[in-house]
């Protein structure tokens, strides 16, 4: 096992991706060890954004890797296989789920957890990843005005241990990391693409000219999102460059 081979628990944090951050420039974590909390002061989300979790209710966790084998032009690959992950641990408890571009979780049309990587780039190698997860397990009721979350309880009514759930989850994970190891790179982008919310069905998207119906054809390698208008025309996007509506 490399994804939970050694776990760190601090009650709580600013931020579990900020705190592997600083042990990575203060010492040589294993790779695989898992950072979790109970409680982040200051958890970070997308785009400036805060990640909303209730004390003690969720998983919060950031996961050190040093995946020197994907070159920095493959890097999304360690995006999709922690997507991936997180869908497996929650197929274990519900029949589905998908994965809102670039690495949203989403169960229908509601966000259940939210993934920040953060990679550090020396030369033309991955120094070091530090993959962050909020996954909502227990939480009913939630504050933030973020648009659309949901927990596991939400949508089976049972509270679960949380302990169990991280075990799980870091084994779930561990197996998409050694896909990344084995270079099983077309077996992830199968899984990723087949996972993938809205796929080929149109539905209104929103770029620097507005609003237009589009379908999603694909995710290139780098990760840019392909998308298909009715006239065919065909376009490429980076992270923050579309919008879906939803
Ligand atoms: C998103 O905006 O969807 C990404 C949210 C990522 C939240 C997790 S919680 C654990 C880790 N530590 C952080 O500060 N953020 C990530």
């Amino acid at each position: 096992m490399i994804i939970g081979s050694n776990l760190i628990f601090i009650e709580n944090l600013p931020s579990t991706n900020s705190y592997a951050g600083k042990l990575l420039r203060s010492q040589t974590p294993t790779e695989g060890t898992i950072i979790y909390t109970n409680y982040q002061s200051a958890g970070r989300g997308h785009l400036g954004n805060r990640w909303e979790s209730e004390d003690g209710k969720n998983l919060i966790i950031s996961i050190i890797l040093s995946p020197s084998m994907i070159s920095p032009s493959d890097q999304f690959i360690i995006s999709m296989a922690i997507s991936l992950g997180i869908c497996d641990f929650l197929n274990r408890y519900i029949p589905f789920c998908s994965i809102k571009w670039p690495n949203d979780i989403y169960v229908n049309n509601d966000k259940i957890a939210g993934i920040l990587i953060e990679n550090s780039i020396m030369g033309y190698q991955i120094e070091y990843s530090i993959a962050g997860i909020g996954l909502n397990i227990n939480q009913e009721k939630f504050l933030s005005d973020a648009p659309n979350p949901v927990s596991l309880k939400l949508i089976t009514g049972i509270s679960l241990d949380l302990i169990t759930c991280l075990n799980q989850l870091a084994s779930d994970l561990d197996k998409r990391y050694k896909q990344i190891i084995s270079e099983s790179y077309d077996l992830i982008r199968n899984d990723y693409l087949s996972r993938l919310y809205r796929l080929n069905e149109w539905f209104n998207f929103k770029d620097s000219g507005g609003i237009y119906s589009g379908r999603i054809l694909s995710v290139s390698d780098i990760g840019r999102l392909q998308i298909e208008r009715k006239s065919g025309l065909r376009s490429e996007y980076s992270f923050k460059e579309i919008e879906f509506i939803l």
